[in-house]
């Protein structure tokens, strides 16, 4: 998360550029920089509005701002801001980074993404999704997943050839499950669900690290088994491409179609 709060400092004959220029040549710019929590410190002056000086402050934190409006300061600046017998209009926008949001926002972030950059996905993040599958539950904690990660070109190329639905992405996941190791009554496996569940925690974990993904079930199964000769019993349960979206892409328009919870949900 970050704080923006920009202050428009307005005064009369000039006075909101000499404060700011006081407060410049104080050195009281520099020492706000090197306050703990502060991102930016900058003053402009518009150039439509010659009696105007626009301060950019952006902060880490609240608690970061907090402690800045306690520190003596403040009140060096509140007494140049009297001296100047400035006016005084303050935005605050709050702006949250794509990486580490809480789990509401990764919920509300995450969207099919159709068209990628190609910039390959970190190691650190790669890990951080392929952990999250590992920490899926799965029924009797038998763990059938069986996870490939298709980074080469060789490897992409196979996919490309299962799937019109690579989108661009540098990273694939391939998600299996073992329906040898899965949990099995009569004719009845857990294979898929299990997988999904793992697929799943993936997903909004590649969201949460700032990499965006896409579910895709329209691959040739049969082929992709024989492509990266998949061992008897292993099988492909869907394809997450993953990475960077493209800056053209706009959007999954199917996106915020969302049916209501009446038609849902029942309450019995
Ligand atoms: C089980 C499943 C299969 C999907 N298969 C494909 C696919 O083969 N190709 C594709 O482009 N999108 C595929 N999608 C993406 C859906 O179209 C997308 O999730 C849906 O439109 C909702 O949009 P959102 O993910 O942006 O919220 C699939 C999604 C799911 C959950």
């Amino acid at each position: 998360m970050s704080l923006t709060i920009n202050i428009y400092y307005t005064g009369e004959n000039g006075s909101a550029r000499a404060f700011a220029n006081e407060m410049i040549a104080k050195g009281i710019v520099d020492q706000v920089r090197n306050e703990k929590g502060n991102k930016r410190y900058e003053y402009f002056f518009p150039l439509n509005d010659p009696e105007t000086v626009l301060l950019i402050d952006c902060w880490e934190s609240q608690e970061a701002l907090d402690f800045h409006h306690k520190s003596p300061m403040m009140e060096q600046i509140a007494e140049l801001r009297n001296k100047y017998h400035l006016k005084m209009r303050v935005e605050q926008y709050t702006s949250i980074s794509k990486e580490n949001q809480d789990f509401e926002t990764v919920i509300r972030n995450r969207m099919a993404t159709r068209k990628f950059k190609n910039k390959k996905v970190e190691p650190e993040k790669l890990n951080r999704i392929l952990e999250a599958g590992r920490l899926a539950p799965t029924a009797k904690n038998l763990q059938p997943q069986k996870i490939y990660v298709a980074t080469s070109t060789e490897a992409l190329e196979k996919i490309d050839k299962v799937s019109p639905c690579r989108y661009g992405a540098s990273t694939v996941l391939i998600v299996c499950s073992d329906k040898k190791i899965a949990w099995t009554k009569d004719d009845y496996s857990t294979y898929e669900m299990d997988a999904c569940i793992v697929a799943t925690h993936m997903m909004l974990e590649a969201t949460n690290v700032g990499i965006d993904n896409i579910w895709i079930e329209m691959f040739d199964k049969q082929e992709l088994k024989k492509e990266f000769k998949l061992e008897d019993g292993v099988e492909p349960i869907c394809l997450i491409p993953i990475g960077y979206k493209d800056d053209e892409y706009k959007g999954n328009p199917l996106h915020n179609v969302r049916k209501t919870l009446d038609e849902t949900v029942k309450f019995i």
